[in-house]
């Protein structure tokens, strides 16, 4: 498959810096199954990313490799510019990654307080881990009035929140976002979105994986596209948006998703 490059003039003046994180020419096998193809992806501080791609495209996949629970075979993954291959997840995490998984994956009988805990397990600054609780409860005052109900008991939104604070709570540099709009309806996608703005404003890099494309390259920097474990289209979001294979592909028949 040949890839379809858009020039990119946005972060190739910015960012002379190495990436956050880097991917380079990275295969990934299930067993003998293989799902990603000599993917290359990079991810700058401060950036926010999407990585779009229909279902069993990959992007998950992407993600799990970015934190070490997948290995590539072959190609390397750079954080910060040092080789992930003999990382353990936890290693990652404690350098500066976190996630907010698929279907956001809270501790459901735990209550809201000690679900955002979870998300500082990593850390020992009680008193710094206290006032990024409270950044946190500002940010999602819902979550402070539930803060002694069980995780179960909070609506499909309020969950979303929830994931996220976990994931903030490590400090990350750069967090993983696994299909935040999904399930939600599209008040709370609007919500949600503007609250991955106002994270990524803050200083955290994003990336962002998302099957809804014209929604995510309304608030993205950049974006990937994966078709059946490639990189077939990237881009700044503004190309992406207007580029005749991203609009015949991806964002035609009105729905926008891809
Ligand atoms: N743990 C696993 N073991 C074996 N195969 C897997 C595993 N996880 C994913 N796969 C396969 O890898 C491929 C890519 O899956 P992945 O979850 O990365 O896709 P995705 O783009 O996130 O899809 P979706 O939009 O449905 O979440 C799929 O064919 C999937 O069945
Ligand atoms: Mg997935």
């Amino acid at each position: 498959m040949t890839k379809h490059q858009i020039p990119n003039t946005k972060y190739q003046t910015l960012n002379t810096s190495h990436p956050l994180i880097e991917l380079i020419n990275v295969d990934i096998f299930y067993g003998s199954m293989q799902v990603l193809f000599s993917i290359s992806l990079r991810v700058f501080q401060g950036e926010l990313i999407c990585l779009l791609g229909g279902n069993a495209s990959g992007k998950s996949s992407t993600l799990k490799t970015i934190l070490g629970i997948c290995k590539p075979s072959k190609g390397r993954v750079l954080l910060n510019g040092q080789d992930t291959g003999k990382l353990k997840t936890r290693d990652v995490i404690s350098k500066g990654v976190s996630i907010v998984p698929e279907n956001r994956r809270i501790f459901p009988h735990m209550t809201v307080l000690e679900n955002l805990e979870m998300g500082a397990y990593l850390r020992n600054d009680r008193e710094e881990i206290r006032k990024d609780m409270e950044n946190i409860f500002d940010l999602f005052p819902i979550l402070r009035e539930r803060s002694l109900k069980q995780g179960i008991t909070l609506s499909g939104g309020e969950q979303q929140m929830l994931a996220m604070g976990r994931a903030l709570l490590s400090r990350p540099s750069l967090l993983l976002m696994d299909e935040p709009s999904m399930g939600l309806s599209p008040r709370l996608v609007d919500q949600q979105f503007e609250i991955i703005q106002k994270v990524n404003s803050m200083g955290t890099a994003v990336l962002m994986v998302e099957q809804n494309a014209s929604m995510a390259l309304s608030i993205a920097d950049r974006g990937y596209v994966l078709q059946t474990g490639s990189v077939v289209i990237e881009g700044n979001a503004e190309e992406l948006i207007n580029d005749p294979m991203m609009q015949e592909a991806y964002l035609g028949g009105g729905d926008g998703d891809v």
